[in-house]
């Protein structure tokens, strides 16, 4: 039997108030995403085939959480067994969602409930402190937290595919374009530093284990390239010069026939974009947004850098040479708050660049974490000593697969669904997801 102090149940409860409080917020995004925005015609659609239907997205968190939460961490019999297949990301290809028995709108919402309603019953009697890995500081919870996250991210890139009217309510005006002074890129001084974490309780398995990692010195843009410098590189016919391009950027260039961003309309002599549905001026302070991996590759070489390498990206994050510590985010450990980062869908677009001077890294670089998802130039791996946990299909079955690993979150992405050592990847060829990237370069007399 283990004396439980006064301390350890304070801090129990809390855990268990916090989880409480976050599987609630995202639960009241997805429907903000779902039921409160589109009619039942738009819900079940297929916007493109890109995407699945906004109704499988929103029965797929419910039956997750029931897979989860319910089944495994409570140890309850299962509510919908028959549904599992259904919403099996691997069994059904999102193109092939719009041909499946989906449940309803109006089922799905009644099925997630019934799936929280359990969840939240079996909460108050969840322990954390045992010696299940799956409970251990309530790391299952938050795994299924930044799932439906990370759905409601893939649900808005849904919205940003559909055509017709806004439904999504601007919630906030972006802050005005700061005048930036700050120099242009900042120098990343050679030495080890800490890759990944071991200790963070709701780290991702790829993001394990902590290992370092030494860097020659390279040199990284203190901003993510905007909207009036890519417009640069369209301009001065970018898209028309294979110098700039990889093979593989080059034969999708020609194959696709883009010559501009996703969204990107030309209009005379002046581009506009279309943004959830609104048709407006691209704002030149901007981050670039809706580009793939090839397009943000030919921009780096066209300006005469080069992506940055995960390791590379992370460290500038990360890493306070002053004391040798690695931290959560940017700007230390404190939660994120709206004067660091644009994150959480608070805006419903980037923030200019060279904004949140508080949520600066200890290197100088701004907007490490938020605004737009930043290519680098790494494919998606293990890192050394990696084990799958608590299931290989959400990381491991997608090492060395065709993927670029993207960091540091979008305006899109939740605070709880996103840190310094988060990796998201995705295919080179993807533009719907909220991308964009910054450039690096060697530094003088470097090697790499
Ligand atoms: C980590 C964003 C690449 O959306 O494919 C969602 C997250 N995994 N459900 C994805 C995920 C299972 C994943 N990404
Ligand atoms: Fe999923």
């Amino acid at each position: 039997m283990t004396e439980h102090t006064t301390g350890d149940r304070a801090a129990a409860e809390r855990l268990r108030e916090r989880i409480a409080a976050e599987l609630d917020s995202g639960r009241e995004r997805s429907v903000g995403l779902t039921l409160e925005a589109l009619d039942e015609a738009e819900l079940v659609a297929q916007h493109s085939p890109l995407m699945s239907p906004l109704v499988w997205d929103l029965a797929h968190v419910g039956n997750y959480e029931e897979q989860w939460l319910v089944r495994t961490a409570a140890g309850q019999d299962a509510l919908r067994p028959d549904i599992d297949t259904l919403y099996d990301a691997f069994e059904n290809p999102r193109a092939d969602r719009i041909s499946l028995p989906l449940l309803s709108p109006a089922e799905a919402q009644d099925y997630n409930a019934r799936v929280r309603a359990r969840v939240l019953d079996s909460l108050d009697r969840a322990a954390f402190d045992g010696p299940d890995p799956l409970l251990g500081d309530g790391f299952v919870y938050h795994m299924v937290i930044q799932h439906e996250h990370q759905h409601d991210e893939t649900m808005l890139a849904t919205h940003q595919l559909r055509r017709g009217d806004p439904v999504l309510a601007e919630a906030a005006a972006p802050p005005a374009a700061p005048p930036f002074t700050g120099p242009e890129e900042v120098l990343v001084d050679a030495g080890p530093f800490t890759m990944g974490t071991s200790a963070d309780p709701w780290a991702y398995d790829n993001e394990r284990p902590a290992h370092t990692v030494d860097l020659p010195a390279f040199w990284i843009d203190t901003r993510a390239v905007t909207n009036a410098r890519y417009q640069h590189f369209v301009a001065d016919g970018g898209y028309d010069d294979p110098r700039w391009w990889s093979e593989r950027g080059w034969d999708w260039r020609t194959r696709s026939g883009k010559r501009a961003p996703a969204f990107w309309i030309r209009d005379g002599g002046q581009w506009l974009r279309r943004r959830l549905g609104r048709v407006e001026p691209l704002p030149p302070d901007e981050p670039v947004q809706h580009v793939c991996f090839h397009e943000a590759e030919a921009y780096a070489r066209w300006a005469g850098k080069r992506l940055p390498t995960e390791a590379e990206w992370e460290k500038a994050a990360r890493l306070d040479p002053a004391t040798g510590r690695c931290h959560r985010f940017p700007w230390g450990a404190e939660e994120p708050g709206p004067d660091h980062a644009n994150l959480g869908q608070r805006l419903l677009r980037p923030a200019p660049a060279g904004c949140y001077p508080a949520g600066a890294a200890p290197c100088g670089a701004l907007q490490m974490l938020g605004d737009v998802w930043e290519w680098t130039s790494s494919d998606f791996t293990g890192y050394p000593g990696f084990t799958a946990f608590p299931y290989r299909e959400y990381s491991e079955v997608f090492f060395g697969g065709d993927y670029k690993v993207l960091r540091g979150g979008s305006w899109a992405t939740h605070p709880t669904a996103v840190r310094t050592t988060f990796r998201n990847w995705d295919h080179p060829v993807r533009r719907q997801i909220f991308s964009g990237f910054r450039c690096a370069r060697d530094a003088e007399g470097s090697r790499r």
